[in-house]
């Protein structure tokens, strides 16, 4: 999420500060180098030695070291980041750095630094809201610095209102964002998902394992990049959470072959993640079948290959993506998928690596292209995953317009 990204970590004197711990844990493990620099007062709330131990950085605090005589150069450190965060920012601090009043390391810092620069404001509620503080935020926010909204609870004087510091998950999570924005994806999506059921008769079916999670995490992460999606879905019990998502469901092959044989045609991009049955029984029987011989024939028979009859009517602008869920010569399989299916790439997953493919929440997979170029994703949530599989997508279908 912010892996190498270089972040001082601004700390000034009030309760808030205590949550600090937490935001350099968050930080660094989110992959973020971090330098802590604090006002003097703030050193009442935490101290340097745990801020420390937790960035593996000395702290800074005073403008130089009294035992050597060196300077802690401000300068440098401000150069050096890709952000800055003061948090918490009490009224103080932000009156300090909106009036370049440059009494301490944390502000002669702030007025060094040429990064951008996030405001987590925390303070009582009527402090939040007096026309002097409000003025000051306004300010530093029209000089193009980042405020963190304070969120609405109770606070540390025991009254219940809008000042305390936004959640060190919160802060994490807009820093994230800042890095690494998301893409917009102005796109019809076909999506298919989950396993298909051939019926045997009205009560036994033929199936799969597939609990269509990772399916669903693309769509809920094609929606959050703007996409409209369709997801013509096998049985199921997972659901989607966007509800501008529209979901067809089905039972059969045939079934999900006629749905989505309806939509590609508007489509600009189709993903097919779904584990449809290759087979199905010819003579499904309209009455439950009784037990009776020792041994029961059925006699099955082929079901469209959705992906590959699709990939036949593909124009020169969709883009088209595959799953293969392999578990021997699995490169060489998925690569002879993307010809015969049509597909732009292909998501190898092979059910050889632990905690990937059916049913877990967690899957590793190869992004193969059509000139063979292999991306090799580590195994991560589903969701996560989906984001990576998303950005391809993305990249591929803006760079095509
Ligand atoms: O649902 P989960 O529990 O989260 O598991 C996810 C998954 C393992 C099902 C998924 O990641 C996955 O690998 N899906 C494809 C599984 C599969 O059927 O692979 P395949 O190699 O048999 O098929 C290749 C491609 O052709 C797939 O895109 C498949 O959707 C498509 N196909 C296959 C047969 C068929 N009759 N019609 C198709 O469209």
């Amino acid at each position: 999420m912010l892996d190498g990204k270089r972040i001082i970590l601004g700390i000034s004197g009030g309760i808030a500060a205590y949550k600090a711990a937490i935001l350099v844990r968050l930080l660094v493990k989110a992959g973020a180098e971090v330098r802590v620099v604090m006002t003097p007062f703030a050193k009442n709330f935490i101290t340097p030695l745990t801020l420390s131990t937790l960035s593996k950085n000395s702290v800074l605090s005073e403008f130089y070291k009294a035992d050597s005589g060196d300077w802690n150069s401000h300068v440098d450190l401000g150069l050096w980041a890709d952000a800055f965060v003061i948090a918490p920012a009490t009224a103080n601090t932000m009156a300090k750095a909106a009036h370049a009043v440059a009494d301490n390391l944390l502000i002669t810092t702030y007025l060094s630094a040429r990064c951008p620069v996030f405001f987590a404001p925390a303070m009582d509620l009527d402090m939040f809201r007096h026309p002097a503080v409000c003025h000051n935020i306004e300010l530093l926010k029209s000089r193009g610095n980042h405020i963190i909204d304070a969120e609405t609870g109770e606070l540390a004087s025991g009254l219940d209102g809008k000042g305390r510091m936004a959640e060190p998950e919160t802060i994490v999570q807009t820093l994230s964002e800042f890095f690494n924005p998301k893409q917009t994806l102005n796109a019809k999506v076909l999506l298919t998902a989950g396993p298909t059921y051939e019926a045997i008769d009205p009560v036994r079916f033929i199936g799969n394992r597939s609990s269509g999670k990772m399916g669903y995490a693309i769509a809920e992460a094609l929606a959050e990049c703007g996409a409209h999606v369709t997801i013509v879905s096998g049985p199921v019990s997972v659901s989607v959470k966007n509800q501008k998502i529209k979901v067809i469901r089905v039972e059969s092959a045939q079934e999900m072959f006629e749905a989505s044989a309806k939509i590609f045609p508007n489509c600009d991009i189709a993903v097919f993640t779904a584990a449809v049955a290759d087979y199905s029984p010819q003579f499904p029987a309209n009455q439950k079948i009784k037990k009776s011989e020792q041994s029961l024939n059925l006699v099955l028979k082929k079901n469209p290959d959705i992906a590959a009859e699709l990939g036949k009517l593909k124009s020169d602008t969709q883009i088209s993506v595959g799953f293969a869920l392999e578990t021997e010569n699995e490169i060489e399989n998925a690569k002879s998928k993307i010809s015969s299916k049509n597909f732009d790439f292909i998501v190898l997953n092979s059910l050889n690596d632990a905690g990937a493919g059916f049913g877990t929440d967690t899957n590793k997979v190869k992004i193969i292209d059509k000139h063979n170029t292999i991306l090799d994703i580590e195994l991560k949530s589903k969701q996560e995953l989906a984001q990576d599989i998303v950005d391809v997508l993305c990249e591929h279908f803006n760079r095509q317009k």
